[in-house]
């Protein structure tokens, strides 16, 4: 039975669990995060027609990742978001097993949908379609159907597309594995969005003399930025290490030139975008006035999602907050969008010993702060030490108890975090690194300051702005 016939059942999932949803203590407050079921992937970020778009990954029926199909939020400055119908459903034979992720473009004043249909046979193989939709006058999605077959030479794992134009011409990077089960990153070029040709692998394993970097690579996002050309894409398979690609899989960077005539990518060394313990899938977009904005999805697949405690309240996951990227010093710099700022109530300064600082209510906080050794406790369920050798951060595994840890390392001279109810981001040194967790206290919570290091703090409450 494909998803199609389960309508009625979508609509009563929504109207039962919307309330439910919104009822829980862990349910956020500022982010994007599904009504009911599960939400994985950003899609289709964009900004187009005076709005910004997002698209997510959502399995309105339940809260695991059977059904893949295309929510659809809008919003006009990236903050206050709106509920827009639901854009694309798998019901059709080539995207039957799945609306999977891809990209959103501006065709002609046409918002299209470039996705992959993902198709699943008896015998456990597995096919990928690259596919299109335009957008209807009620907001409504119309299929076009495939573009784009499995490329000879790769698996069934070919899916992702991000389509951008250049000079008049569409490009896509698909995520792939090829035939000896090695991930890659391909390019295809098109006049017309329904006719591509392949122009190659621009990176993976064995692209320009990459080694051990995995048998997957998913959601791969190629952009120009600041004189530098970063390619964003999620590994699987890279080798865990000491203090990074902890996570089952990672989302990583890496930047170099990219030559639109060669159709190559000369790019430089692996850096893990995000050092927190839920960060994946993320995609960037242009906003109207040129920065390049990045949302990805605080979850992982694989790991331990499946304990976290909100599925019995019937959701799962939410967005990070919108990050603008910067290139500056060889670094991949992030910060929270400015539109964010004016979720901040009246703000606060305070400077002393850690022990002695104020503690904060973390339902909707914002803190800034100065340090040298000290940590911050979040409702003694997450802990971030600050030291010499950087961050750590530390929480309970839902399955075992034991402590988890996932580090920053560097000299950290300045924190801005971020918190929404059952998340938290940390943004050091202005954007040098970001470490982004789920964590699920017990409500009312608050954060603590400790250590005998002199601090200086600035913190807002932050104003609740749900879907509307
Ligand atoms: C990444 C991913 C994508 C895929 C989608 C399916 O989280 O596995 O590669 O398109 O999720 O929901």
């Amino acid at each position: 039975m494909t998803l199609a016939s389960h309508w009625p059942a979508v609509l009563q999932a929504v109207m039962q669990g919307q309330p439910r949803a919104l009822a829980d203590s862990h349910y956020p407050q500022w982010h994007p995060a599904p009504v009911t079921g599960l939400m994985n992937d950003p899609n289709g970020f964009i900004w187009f027609a005076g709005l910004y778009h997002l698209f997510y990954q959502w399995n309105p029926l339940g809260c695991d990742h059977r059904y893949k199909c295309w929510g659809h939020w809008s919003s006009v400055d990236l903050v206050h978001w709106q509920h827009e119908p639901m854009a694309l459903m798998p019901d059709e034979e080539y995207d039957r097993n799945g609306c999977y992720s891809g990209s959103a473009v501006d065709n002609n004043g046409l918002l299209t949908l470039c996705y992959t249909g993902n198709v699943k046979f008896d015998d456990g193989g597995r096919t990928a379609w690259q596919c299109l939709a335009v957008q209807n006058d009620d907001g409504s999605f119309t299929k076009l159907g495939p573009v784009l077959p499995l490329p000879e030479g790769y698996t069934g794992h070919v899916r992702d597309p991000k389509v951008w134009c250049h000079d008049g011409q569409w490009y896509m990077v698909l995520g792939a594995q090829d035939l000896q089960k090695q991930g890659k990153v391909l390019l295809f070029t098109s006049d017309d969005l329904h006719h591509w040709q392949p122009c190659g692998e621009i990176a993976g394993q064995g692209v320009n003399g990459l080694t051990d970097a995995g048998y997957m690579w998913e959601c791969p996002d190629l952009f120009a930025l600041d004189e530098t050309f970063v390619l964003i894409c999620c590994p699987q398979g890279l080798e865990r290490e000491p203090h990074r690609y902890l996570n089952t899989y990672p989302a990583v960077w890496m930047s170099g030139a990219f030559d639109y005539e060669t159709a190559s990518f000369a790019h430089g060394e692996l850096h893990e975008l995000d050092a927190g313990f839920e960060f994946y899938a993320p995609q960037t977009t242009v906003a109207e006035d040129g920065r390049r904005i990045l949302i990805g999805w605080m979850g992982g697949p694989d790991g331990e999602e499946m304990l976290q405690p909100t599925r019995t309240h019937g959701w799962i996951h939410q967005m990070t907050c919108p990050r603008e990227l910067r290139y500056r010093d060889g670094k991949l710099w992030q910060t929270p969008v400015r539109e964010l700022e004016q979720l901040r109530e009246a703000g606060n300064v305070w400077q002393g010993n850690a022990s002695d600082a104020p503690w904060l209510d973390a339902t909707r906080l914002e803190f800034e702060l100065t340090a040298s050794c000290m940590y911050v406790d979040f409702a003694g369920s997450l802990r971030l030490m600050l030291d010499d050798s950087g961050l750590r951060l530390e929480r309970a595994s839902l399955k075992t108890g034991e402590t988890l840890t996932r580090y920053w390392q560097g000299v950290v001279h300045h924190l801005r975090v971020l918190c929404d109810r059952s998340s938290v981001e940390i943004f050091i040194n202005n954007g040098e690194g970001v470490m982004s967790s789920r964590y699920f206290p017990e409500h009312p919570a608050q954060v603590r300051f400790e250590g005998a290091s002199a601090i200086t703090l600035c913190y807002w409450s932050l104003h609740g702005c749900m879907i509307e």
